[in-house]
């Protein structure tokens, strides 16, 4: 049977010195115009080796509520490991398309798992200029390695060393988000699923664009996860908005950037801020990114914090199960 190839645009950004029209975004979206031009945004950049924790907890808290994001410095990731997971990561997409078409999402599957380029059906049949790759790092149970590229060889062993250091990073954050809506410590990372919490990795591939005024990479969105935690390459194009209008945000070498996710908004019934993001391209450069989304199982059911919504502060959100919002949320129904 012939198998449905993946359009990558990998391909087609080595085949074309303009952009086909289904690329090209509305006026309302196109970065040459809608870009603050100015000052970059000085996105909070927060040293989570703070030894007091009472201030780490305020900056953490501040961040999420104002921002939506922020960037963690002195994370403590040896560079050496965050540098082995992005050399990887290249090289598996420097690979002929053949061979990562191994790895594409299997036809009609339900899940994000596999190589491939369109996630969201997009109004008016727009895509994005990015190819992806998606599969879970944690926790072993959820881990299903048909998706782990096999080479490079060392892949596999490159994405264990990282992830057993980002879970660390991962649990602070937790902790610190959770005491900054006073509740205790391990509460807020036990509502998001606990042990169970999944940790999807998704490597996002911008090859260079000819139209880089007229094209998006990703499109505006916020994640649904709780949290994410992401490591770009040095290759800037994350934009955020903030008070109508789009902000490149600053590049700060080996930091981490985390976004606070629907979830997480959800749970803290609206203090912290899912930060709308998108993201543009680069007319010379490949920009790649390393998002990890920290997502409950789809079956965990998740909704404001009991312990934070009373009579004075009454719950925003529905209580729904992981799996019915993001069907909702990739379907553009109503939640
Ligand atoms: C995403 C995303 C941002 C980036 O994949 O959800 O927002 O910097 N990526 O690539
Ligand atoms: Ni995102």
């Amino acid at each position: 049977m012939e198998v449905e190839r993946v359009q990558a645009i990998a391909t087609l950004s080595r085949s074309v010195d303009t952009i086909p029209l289904e690329y090209i975004r509305s006026e309302k979206e196109q970065p040459a115009i809608t870009t603050f031009q100015g000052s970059v945004l000085e996105v909070p950049a927060i040293d989570i080796n703070e030894s007091n924790e009472t201030s780490l907890v305020e900056s953490i808290k501040k961040a999420s509520e104002e921002w939506g994001l922020f960037q963690v410095v002195n994370h403590g990731i040896p560079i050496e490991v965050i540098s082995h997971l992005q050399r990887v990561g290249k090289e598996f997409f420097e690979l002929p398309i053949e061979e990562k078409e191994e790895y594409a999402k299997p036809e009609g599957s339900k899940d994000v798992e596999g190589y491939g380029t369109k996630l969201q059906k997009e109004v008016e049949g727009k895509k994005g200029w990015v190819d992806h790759l998606f599969h879970r790092i944690w926790p072993p149970s959820a881990i299903n390695y048909k998706f782990w590229p096999k080479n490079p060889t060392s892949y596999k062993e490159a994405n264990e060393e990282y992830c057993k250091c980002l879970r660390g990073v991962a649990e602070k954050i937790f902790r610190c988000m959770s005491l900054g809506l006073g509740l205790e410590g391990p509460e807020l990372m036990e509502a998001a699923g606990g042990d169970s919490l999944e940790y999807l990795l998704k490597i996002n591939y911008y090859p260079p664009c000819p139209r880089p005024d007229l094209a998006l990479g990703v499109v505006a969105h916020t994640d649904m996860s709780t949290l994410t935690i992401l490591v770009p390459n040095e290759v800037p194009g994350l934009q955020v908005f903030r008070d109508g209008l789009w902000y490149d945000v600053k590049y700060i070498p080996n930091a981490l950037i985390v976004h606070v996710g629907d979830q997480l908004e959800i749970m803290s019934n609206g203090k912290y801020k899912a930060v709308l993001h998108r993201t543009t391209v680069n007319k010379e450069k490949v920009r790649m990114s390393w998002p990890v989304f920290l997502e409950p199982p789809a079956e965990h059911v998740l909704g404001p914090h009991p312990k934070i919504v009373d009579d004075r502060n009454p719950a925003k959100y529905k209580t729904k199960k992981y799996g019915d919002y993001m069907y909702c949320k990739l379907n553009k129904l109503p939640q």
